[in-house]
C-alpha cells in the first residue's frame, strides 16, 4: 500500500553539523500488513519516519509511492493525499487549542455535510463524547490524545499513521484504544504506530525496528 524506496534523510544540528539519520532505508506497508509497530530509541527517527510516510516532511532522498503511485509534490495534491487517504496523531496532538474537541475531530472529516454527527461517534468511540464542547486548551493530555485519535480515524482513512498514541494514556485507556484500533483494522483500516511500549508492539501484526538509520523487520 505504501512503501519507501532507498530513503536518506540528514538534519541540521543546533550547532551546524548535518548528521544523517536514514540511509537507503526501505519499508513497506503490505496491503496483509494490519498494524505495523515502529520501535527504535529515543530519538532513533521513528517521528521522522512517520512524518515522511504522511507526506508532511519532503525533505529526504530516495521514492515514497502510495498504492503504486510516487507521491505527489505539488501542494494542492499532497494535501489531497493527506485529507483522502491518511490519518495523523502526531506525538504532541497538534489540536487547535482555541476549538472544540468536536471542532478539532470534524477537521478529520474530508466532506462538511455530515461532520458533526460523525465526529461525535468518534469521540465516542475513544471514551470521549462527553468532551465534545470541551475548548481542546482545556483537555488533559490523555484527553487530547484521545480527541487526536479521534481526528485521525473519523475520516476513515486507509492508513493510520500514529506516533506514541498510548503515550500519555493510563493502562485501562490504552487497552481500550487498543480495542479500537483491532476493530478497525477489521474494517480495512491499516496503521502504522511508533511506540514505546511493549503491550502496544505485542498487539500489531508486525514490528519494525530502526536501527544504524535503517528499518530491520523483528520476530
Ligand atoms: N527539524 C529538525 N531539525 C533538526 N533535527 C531534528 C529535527 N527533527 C528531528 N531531529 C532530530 O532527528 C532525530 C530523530 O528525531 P525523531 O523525533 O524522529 O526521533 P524519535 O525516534 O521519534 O524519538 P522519540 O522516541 O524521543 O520520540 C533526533 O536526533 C532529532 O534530534
Ligand atoms: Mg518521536
Amino acid at each position: 500500500m505504501i512503501s519507501l524506496d532507498s530513503i536518506s534523510k540528514s538534519v541540521r544540528e543546533p550547532n551546524g553539523q548535518v548528521r544523517s539519520i536514514f540511509e537507503d532505508l526501505r519499508f513497506t506497508l503490505a496491503d496483509d500488513d494490519r498494524s505495523v509497530a515502529v520501535l527504535g530509541r529515543s530519538g532513533s527517527g521513528k517521528s521522522t519516519l512517520l512524518r515522511i510516510l504522511s507526506g508532511l516532511d519532503l525533505e529526504y532522498s530516495g521514492v515514497h509511492t502510495f498504492v503504486g503511485s510516487r507521491l505527489p509534490r505539488r501542494r494542492g495534491d499532497l494535501a489531497r493525499y493527506r485529507r483522502d487517504h491518511i490519518g495523523v496523531v502526531t506525538q504532541s496532538y497538534d489540536l487547535l487549542s482555541d476549538r472544540t474537541a468536536l471542532a478539532n475531530v470534524q477537521l478529520g472529516c474530508p466532506q462538511r455535510s455530515g461532520s458533526a454527527a460523525l465526529a461525535r461517534r468518534a469521540l465516542g468511540l475513544v471514551g470521549a463524547g462527553h468532551l465534545a464542547s470541551r475548548r481542546a486548551a482545556r483537555l488533559s493530555g490523555g484527553e487530547a490524545q484521545r480527541v487526536a485519535i479521534a481526528r485521525a480515524v473519523v475520516g476513515r482513512p486507509a492508513v493510520v499513521l500514529a506516533d506514541e498514541p498510548t503515550g500519555a494514556l493510563d493502562e485501562e485507556t490504552e487497552l481500550d484504544v487498543l480495542q479500537l484500533f483491532d476493530d478497525l483494522q477489521s474494517t480495512g483500516m491499516r496503521f502504522v504506530i511508533a511506540t514505546h511500549s511493549s503491550r502496544v508492539a505485542e498487539r500489531c501484526s508486525r514490528r519494525v525496528l530502526i536501527r544504524d538509520r535503517r528499518l530491520v523487520d523483528l520476530a
